[in-house]
């Protein structure tokens, strides 16, 4: 069977094997998918291994997103603005092309699964680093009016403001203005406090009345913001599990040339992992 496998490290845990295993039923595909622990100095060897030994398409996770768009030879577009990428492909010669398909999934997870016209919202970002820049254009792109980006760190915020180039509809405030900032219809957590087991503490003053609050994260790194986006009573408090399916379907398509159902592989690891 064709050979798939997701990097990262740690990988243990990841859905990815199961995600793809069960677009693949979808077809009647059969397929490998492994996972592959490679600590940052093993990545890139890992990968050439991977591929060089017949390898059909792996996805990437943390920490190597920067270094798996770097080794590449191709980059897709929205790939080249983020400037990191969640999926390697061989090409018929040999090289490797890295696509980023992070922020489609997370504008799918909202607008399809979540029905969200994003046209018109005001929408916030926090975080600034891999997460967030992986998302920040696509947000732009599903038409969402302005996009507020606070960072701890504000140089960094200021640096993803300007790559992005529409000061108009991006820009930047300082974590420390959260409590006087406005409020906003659409909330995105893309900091790794929750990853790292670090409350966050933000006040409520900037969740609007029909707010959608999103985790770009699951589990139980996602469930200290949803559990603060309840009791600031947002509309709707999510966590990231849909958009880890949609990026996993964009792949899977990439790869096999066909797009499965998301939403039964959706729903049954919602059930599994609440
Ligand atoms: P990722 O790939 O998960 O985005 P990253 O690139 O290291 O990881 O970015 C982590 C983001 O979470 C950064 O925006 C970081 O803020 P700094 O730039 O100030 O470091 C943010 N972050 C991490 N822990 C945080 C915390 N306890 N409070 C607020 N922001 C935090």
């Amino acid at each position: 069977a064709a050979q798939f496998a997701v990097f990262g490290h740690p990988i243990a845990h990841s859905l990815s094997p199961q995600i793809h295993q069960a677009f693949a039923r979808q077809f009647g595909i059969a397929l490998e998918y492994r996972t592959i622990d490679a600590a940052p100095a093993e990545f890139a060897a890992s990968v050439r291994r991977f591929f060089a030994a017949g390898g059909r398409g792996a996805n990437v996770t943390l920490p190597h997103k920067a270094a798996a768009f770097e080794l590449a030879d191709e980059r897709s577009e929205a790939a080249v603005r983020v400037g990191t990428a969640n999926v390697l492909t061989p090409l018929p010669d040999g090289r490797l092309a890295a696509h980023n398909t992070d922020g489609a999934g997370l504008v799918r997870d909202l607008t399809e699964r979540h029905r969200m016209d994003l046209r018109g919202h005001d929408a916030l970002l926090l975080g600034a680093g891999g997460a967030a820049r992986g998302v920040a254009w696509s947000l732009l792109d599903a038409g969402v009016r302005t996009l507020t980006i606070v960072n701890r760190t504000p140089e960094t915020a200021d640096a993803l403001a300007d790559a992005i180039g529409e000061p108009a509809r991006a820009h930047t405030r300082y974590w420390e203005d959260l409590d006087d900032i406005g409020s906003f219809d659409l909330i995105i957590n893309a900091t790794s406090a929750g990853v790292l087991g670090k409350p966050l503490d933000l006040p409520f003053g900037f969740v609007g009345n029909r707010a959608t609050c999103y985790d770009l994260s699951y589990g139980k790194a996602a469930a200290g913001f949803v559990a603060w986006a309840r009791a600031a009573n947002a509309l709707y408090a999510f966590d990231g599990l849909g958009m880890l399916v949609e990026t996993a379907a964009d792949a899977f398509e990439l790869w096999h040339g066909k797009r499965p159902d998301t939403d039964p592989v959706h729903d049954a690891l919602r059930r599994q992992y609440g």
